[in-house]
């Protein structure tokens, strides 16, 4: 067959970034995969609703099982959110040798590594690049990019919701209420915006971020949790006064064999380049033992940002498939080994 197939599971901010992006730059996508990409079917909760993106001749449904028992269809992309239901259309998905990208990073924090094995059983990918700071490509970056050095530290601003919130309160003196308010119309907040204000939702981009670093799994409930929800405009005001910004930052930090993973509202110098990092945008400091200091830096949320780097996982599976390689998910064939090297350094 000429082109490949997707089944889309969700059409709401990121869905509708991703049918844009594939009908905007299916000249790109051509050039890099060498065939058609085309949405053949898309998976939402209501048909009848009003949508803004145009859909073309894609088919929309209400039953998973037209997308899962599909045969043409080659890989499933999940961005409909929430976990149970999710993981199971995954795991029917692979099963049934089709590949995966999910921005679901509830799911992934979870089920990460159980649903790498049954994709590595069903010699199929299950990337999530876009689970963790939206358009900023940091998975790839620490396992492709960094992928021979040892990482010490991760530090960064991994939820857009909570930055926006705070630099609109700091800045333009929103309340906490008008803030949120405004970040849910833009498409930046979770279905229910408590994982983001609480801090879980960095917390579960920490944890995944952290098991691409140091090779160990990370458990949600091992990561310190505190948001944003009880920060008043008095407490930023005050660190104003006193030169300060305060960001709700994420740190994975890997020392004396002990790997610390936490989340918490921190105030930093306004010289900080952290405090720089506004609104949506999210940033992550890597420091490697070999390459030193480097940042990430971009869109943390947003409909086509985030679309970007869903597009960028099915081009990963589409190059996989011609080569005949899927099932390797981000750490690849290093995977084994490079946990058993894990596992010395971590005993030591
Ligand atoms: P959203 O705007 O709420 O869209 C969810 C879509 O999924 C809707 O189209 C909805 O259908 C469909 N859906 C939800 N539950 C369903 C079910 N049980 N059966 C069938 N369809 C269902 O969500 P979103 O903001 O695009 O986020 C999607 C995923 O991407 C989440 O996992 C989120 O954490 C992640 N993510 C979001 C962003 C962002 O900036 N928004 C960035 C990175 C990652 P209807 O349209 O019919 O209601
Ligand atoms: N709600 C998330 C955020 C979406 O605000 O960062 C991107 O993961």
């Amino acid at each position: 067959k000429n082109g490949v197939s997707i089944g889309l599971f969700g059409l709401g901010t990121v869905g509708s970034g991703v049918i844009q992006l594939i009908h905007n730059h299916q000249e790109e996508l051509f050039h890099q995969v060498g065939c058609d990409v085309k949405v053949k079917t898309v998976l939402v909760r209501n048909i009848e609703k009003d949508r803004d993106v145009q859909i073309g001749d894609t088919e929309l449904t209400t039953d998973p099982n037209k997308i899962l028992q599909d045969p043409e269809i080659d890989i499933i992309i999940e961005v409909m959110g929430g976990v149970e239901e999710a993981r199971e259309h995954i795991i029917k998905a692979l099963n049934a040798k089709k590949h995966v990208a999910t921005a679901n990073k509830d799911l992934i924090a979870l089920y990460g590594p159980e649903l790498q094995q049954i994709a590595a059983e069903n010699n199929c990918d299950l990337f999530y690049e876009a689970s963790v700071a939206g358009g900023v490509p940091i998975l790839r970056g620490l396992s492709d990019g960094l992928v021979s050095d040892r990482i010490q530290k991760l530090m960064g601003i991994v939820n857009g919701t909570t930055n926006y919130i705070l630099t609109k309160m700091d800045e333009d003196g929103f309340s906490y209420e008008q803030a949120l308010k405004e970040a849910q119309e833009l498409g930046f907040a979770e279905a229910d915006p408590t994982a983001d204000v609480e801090g879980l939702d960095a917390a579960r981009k920490m944890a995944i971020l952290a098991r691409l670093a140091f090779f160990t799994n990370v458990a949600l409930d091992d990561v310190e949790v505190d948001g944003i929800s009880q920060v008043a405009v008095e407490d930023l005001n005050y660190g104003k006064k006193l030169g300060l910004t305060m960001k709700l930052i994420g740190l994975a930090h890997f020392e004396n064999q002990q790997l610390e993973v936490s989340v918490q509202p921190t105030f930093l110098a306004k010289s900080h380049p952290l405090a720089a990092v506004k609104n949506e945008y999210n940033a992550i400091y890597v420091n490697g033992e070999a390459v030193g200091e480097t940042m990430f830096y971009g869109p943390g949320a947003g409909s086509l940002p985030t679309a970007t780097a869903v597009m960028s996982d099915v081009v990963a599976i589409i190059k996989n498939m011609r080569l005949g390689v899927n099932g390797h998910s981000f750490v690849g064939p290093r995977f084994a080994g490079a946990l058993k090297a894990a596992d010395q350094r971590f005993s030591q």
